[in-house]
């Protein structure tokens, strides 16, 4: 619509959904008043109902300004979900060493609490043995007390096998805490049980190996590893029954931001499909989305 003495600006606004970019059908339009040729365009900030939208004057073309989105964009903030042995843990040390997040992973602040041997952890301990879910008044407030440290709000999270119920979904919901992306490891029953049995764990280093996918690199590393408690096909049959139980109700939590990934391939090839989602995001929130000369 013409507007006498107003700048038009036609932009695309940056879709939160990783699985659905904008098209042009959603393309905004916004009208900044003559008023705004006033004041120099160095830096105008405004929100959209989609995200917030800077423009900023472009130093290549001076007559022309451009419309940024999440310029100061804040940390990344990822959530990984999937069955038990779908690989939560493998992701993350990869994800980790590349896009520095601090790794919160709910099933390793339990079992730092039961090796502590806090009231918490005894407790705890009965709910993970039977492959059961820990009472929410344990996992919440130990969550979120982790969510909440300067490094977190700093570097950005990466929360792993969190929420695993819509109470503990609504839960960080109401402290605040929403992720961009809300990574989904689809892996079939059969391979989950093999993973389970041959995992073995480093000691020293924390590191996840596998007797037959990933075995430590050294003799001395075999020597050391060890096996978590709940790693046996019973119980892994436990902690898949409770898994199917609730992963649809947090799934529909996040329908939005989430994205499925073939948790089946090699590690790597998994890495490789996270990888391009997490681009994918930093890139909607940081590209330039457009320009309109002046
Ligand atoms: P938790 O420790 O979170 O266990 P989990 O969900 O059962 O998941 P895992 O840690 O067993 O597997 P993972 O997906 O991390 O797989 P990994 O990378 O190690 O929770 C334990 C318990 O704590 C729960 O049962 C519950 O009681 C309690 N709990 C936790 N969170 C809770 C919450 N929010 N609320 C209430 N209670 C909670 O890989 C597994 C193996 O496969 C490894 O050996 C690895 O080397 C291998 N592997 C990985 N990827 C591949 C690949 N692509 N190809 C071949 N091998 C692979």
């Amino acid at each position: 619509m013409a507007c006498s003495g107003c700048y038009s600006v036609n932009f695309m606004a940056v879709s939160s959904n990783p699985n659905k970019p904008l098209t042009s059908s959603t393309l905004l339009t916004s009208k900044l008043s003559s008023s705004y040729s006033q004041i120099p365009f160095s830096s105008l900030k405004f929100n959209s109902k989609l995200s917030p939208i800077q423009l900023r004057i472009s130093k290549s073309a001076p007559n022309s300004f451009v419309v940024v989105s999440g310029i100061k964009a804040e940390p990344l903030k990822v959530m990984i979900s999937g069955a038990p042995a779908s690989g939560k843990g493998t992701q993350c040390e990869l994800i980790t060493k590349k896009y520095d997040l601090v790794h919160i992973a709910a099933g390793d602040l339990l079992r730092a609490e039961v090796a502590a041997g806090t009231e918490n952890g005894r407790r705890a301990k009965e709910y993970m043995e039977k492959g059961q879910l820990v009472p929410d008044e344990i996992v919440v407030t130990m969550v979120k007390e982790r969510l909440s440290q300067p490094d977190s709000k700093e570097k950005g999270w990466l929360l792993d096998g969190y929420p695993r119920s819509s109470s503990q979904a609504t839960a960080l919901k109401g402290f605040g805490f929403e992720p961009h992306i809300f990574i989904l490891l689809e892996v079939p029953e059969e391979i989950l049980v093999d993973r389970v049995v041959g995992r073995r764990l480093d000691p020293v280093t924390g590191k996840i190996y596998h007797l037959k996918y990933s075995p430590p690199e050294t003799e001395e590393i075999a020597a050391r590893l060890t096996q978590r408690f709940d790693d046996t096909e019973e119980k892994v049959k436990l902690r898949l029954l409770t898994h199917n139980k609730n992963v649809e109700a947090v799934l529909s939590m996040y329908e939005d931001v989430t994205v499925r990934v073939d948790g089946s391939l090699s590690k790597e090839d998994v890495f490789t499909q996270i990888d391009t989602a997490l681009r994918n995001v930093l890139g909607q929130r940081q590209a330039p989305i457009g320009s309109v000369a002046m």
